[in-house]
């Protein structure tokens, strides 16, 4: 069973973090949260990361006002820390093109439906679910992808459907998505983890 070291970046609350971390520590998944990287300094992601003793690193426009600089810093957090695979969870931010190569093929990202659909740069949070609702769909879901210089748009990893209930509001269905999300996250990255998904980029070393 391979296990491998994860660099995990964050906007916000750290949801999808959490249940990463957890899945780490109970077995379920062979993997090591080795770094996590928030461009939120107050983030729950970094007070979650902090309190499990990962370490854990503000980097944004503020602490590095030149974009240039700031994907030096997010590719040098990651390598200094020998991270093999990197996973975006609720990351509101484009990474830089440093960052986008050296780890190209090994970035994913998860999202609130089911790409193509309901995917881009003004799709994110509630505005997904609010859209899916407003078309009057009856499934949506969760997509993890390989992250490109765009938004959403790079080859599709894992998909898994979500039911739309009858009388669900915004909020309703945006809690169904992400307990899915969890659960989801982790079981694809089990994947990698035992050969049954194989990343384009992926290097991960027998442990
Ligand atoms: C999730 O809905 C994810 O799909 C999207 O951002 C949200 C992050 O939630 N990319 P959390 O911070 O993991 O709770």
């Amino acid at each position: 069973m391979a296990s491998f070291r994860l660099g995990i970046i964050a906007s916000h609350g750290g949801s999808n973090l959490q249940a990463i971390i957890a899945a780490t520590k109970s077995g379920e998944l062979h993997a090591i949260p080795s770094v996590v990287i928030s461009n939120n300094g107050g983030s729950l992601a970094l007070s979650r990361a902090r309190s499990e003793d990962i370490p854990a690193y503000h980097l944004s426009g503020k602490t590095h006002p030149e974009p240039e600089a700031l994907d030096e810093a997010i590719l040098q957090a990651l390598v200094t820390h020998d991270v093999e695979i990197v996973v975006l969870a609720g990351h509101m931010k484009k990474l830089g093109p440093k960052t986008l190569r050296h780890f190209a093929g090994r970035i994913l990202n998860i999202h609130p439906a089911l790409l193509p659909k309901y995917g881009g740069q003004e799709m994110y949070g509630r505005r997904v679910h609010e859209a899916v609702l407003a078309a009057g769909e009856r499934t949506t879901g969760v997509t993890i992808h390989l992250v490109t210089a765009d938004y959403d748009t790079g080859p599709i990893i894992a998909q898994c459907e979500v039911p739309v209930c009858e009388g669900d509001t915004v909020d309703t269905l945006a809690e169904r998505v992400l307990q899915r999300e969890h659960a989801f996250y982790v079981e694809t990255l089990q994947k990698i983890s035992d050969g049954t998904i194989v990343l384009p980029g992926a290097m991960v070393k027998e442990r």
